[in-house]
């Protein structure tokens, strides 16, 4: 049986090391303002097209800080991460990932397309100290509700004192009670937009400032 069990296994995007064979791909993101070929693979989220709800995201934030230090949280092969080095070019972007392979895509995706203030690295490779003036995130929310929550207070815990952050949640993968959630827990949250079947929560840093 334990045979049958292992190739029952299920591969997720959100692996650390996918062990997908790999099948290069590329995808292209047009936005009003940037138009990027991007590199893709198997083991990665959305490899075949840019996922919907980024794209919605990517359409709908208002501009980010010109300057300091921005995050994509849960940068995949890096689409978020590069629009915001695209529309912030004095800003140094941080794109984190726990999957290796869209760390790497999302590192070389950045050089081709010579935005050379993003880096790319594990999420437990950010130095303890930077903080964000904004975050921007179609977040893995299929890691469960008690993975989502403590991935989230990580990192909305090092926005600056007015910091923001949008997030891209699907209507039916809980946006609404996630919008609740973090206001309770003093991030509060409001919806920043709706288009199709997602929302756009504007999330803002916790009242007492950034974690120190
Ligand atoms: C929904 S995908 C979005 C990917 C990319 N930003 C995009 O828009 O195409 C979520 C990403 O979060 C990553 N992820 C999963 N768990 C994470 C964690 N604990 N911390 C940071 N990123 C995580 C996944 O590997 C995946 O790349």
């Amino acid at each position: 049986m334990p045979g049958l069990i292992a190739s029952l296994r299920v591969a997720h995007y959100f692996e650390d090391s996918p062990q997908a064979a790999s099948r290069p791909g590329a995808v292209t993101l047009v936005l009003p303002d940037l138009h990027l070929k991007l590199e893709t693979d198997r083991g990665v989220f959305s490899p075949e097209r840019i996922d919907l709800g980024t794209r919605v995201l990517l359409e709908s934030v208002p501009p980010p800080p010109a300057e300091g230090d921005l995050l994509d949280l849960g940068c995949g092969y890096g689409p978020i991460a590069l629009t915001m080095a695209t529309r912030a070019p004095a800003a140094t972007v941080w794109a984190v990932d726990v999957n290796r392979r869209s760390l790497e895509l999302c590192a070389r995706n950045a050089t081709a397309a010579r935005l050379d203030k993003v880096r790319s690295m594990h999420v437990d490779e950010v130095p303890q100290d930077v903080r964000f003036a904004a975050i921007w995130s179609n977040p893995a929310i299929r890691i469960g509700k008690p993975a989502l929550h403590a991935m989230l207070t990580r990192w909305l815990s090092r926005l600056v004192p007015g910091g923001s952050a949008y997030l891209v949640v699907q209507k039916h993968l809980g946006a609404d009670s996630l919008q609740r959630w973090l206001t309770s827990e003093g991030f509060p949250a409001s919806r920043h937009s709706s288009r199709s079947s997602y929302r756009i929560l504007k999330v803002s840093a916790a009242s007492g400032g950034s974690e120190g």
